[in-house]
């Protein structure tokens, strides 16, 4: 039966991973923000928390309320925000993501998780402007995910250490999409193609180092370096202190690095020290691939 009310929490992801550009992405298992949704007359949004005084309270232009006016829901949504705005950590994702999932459990919806990410997806869209579900797929599903058309496949990859490293740098992703080419070189692609398969082995394996390694990629990274100030020095100082691999979150600016478990506070203070070298504050999230979007309460 449908409930009255519900409080999930949805994490904080990671997407592209590299050369997965709209593509891949995971769950991480923190931060992540907690949504409470209670069966009201309207649409009614409140949002507090991190960075909440940025974020609109107009059901029109909140992501999480768009997903319950696409689902014809009317609801009262507290948003309790963990996850940094524009950091390249699906902040805008997320209260999509968490609503869609909890509003197909309180009324009964029976939708799939393939079918709460394009719902989501469109939530986001229809906010943010930027179309792409590499954000709201792992939040909801867990895990590493691939979408690619309607598809979206996923699976958790178990003990992959994980350092999220946020610079307070603003990078917004209209602007660093808007910077990327429109056609690549076939080799560029072939190389990326390359990585992006890599990659889904390395996950399959549980195999660090490959994931590490496949996070190479051409194009998009070296172009969206440049928004990032200090870019080559965390990345150097991550791969000196032990990190198999190290890319750009997202469009940014957080930085991320796979590792083994028992590495992942020596990188973090090595990235955390190189971004402070560029005279750059920026905060550290020592985790690993997590979970999906799931009920508390
Ligand atoms: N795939 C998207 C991009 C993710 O890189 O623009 C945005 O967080």
């Amino acid at each position: 039966m449908g409930r009255d009310y519900l409080k999930v929490r949805v994490p904080a992801t990671s997407a592209n991973l590299g050369a997965g550009f709209d593509v891949f992405g995971i769950a991480v298992g923190t931060p992540a923000d907690i949504i409470e949704i209670e069966k009201s007359s309207r649409i009614e949004i409140k949002v507090t928390g991190r960075d909440s005084e940025f974020v609109p309270v107009n059901p029109e232009k909140n992501t999480a309320g768009v997903v319950a006016s696409i689902l014809c829901r009317t609801v009262k949504i507290t948003i309790h925000r963990n996850i940094p705005l524009s950091s390249g950590l699906g902040s805008s994702a997320a209260p999509a993501a968490g609503v869609a999932f909890a509003l197909n459990e309180m009324f009964d919806l029976g939708y799939s998780k393939e079918e709460l990410v394009q719902i989501a997806a469109k939530g986001e869209k229809a906010a943010s402007g930027v179309a792409h579900a590499d954000n709201v797929a792992p939040a909801i599903c867990g895990g590493f995910v691939i979408v690619h058309k309607n598809r979206v496949l996923s699976f958790m990859p178990e003990n992959i250490g994980i350092v999220a490293v946020h610079p307070d740098i603003i990078v917004s992703t209209r602007v660093a999409r808007s910077i990327l080419p429109k056609k690549i070189p076939l080799e560029d692609i072939s190389f990326n193609t390359g990585s992006a398969a890599s990659m889904v082995v390395g996950m399959i394996r549980g195999d660090i180092e490959l994931i590490g390694k496949s996070m190479e990629n051409r194009v998009i990274e070296e172009i969206r370096s440049r928004l990032i100030k200090g870019y080559a020095q965390v990345k150097e100082s991550a791969l000196d202190a032990g990190a198999a691999g190290i890319t750009i979150s997202g469009s940014g600016p957080t930085m991320l690095a796979v590792c083994r478990m028992d590495e992942r506070e020596k990188i973090a203070q090595a990235m955390v020290q190189a971004f402070g070298e560029n005279n750059i504050r920026s905060e550290a999230f020592i985790t690993t691939i997590g979970r999906g979007a799931e009920i508390i309460v």
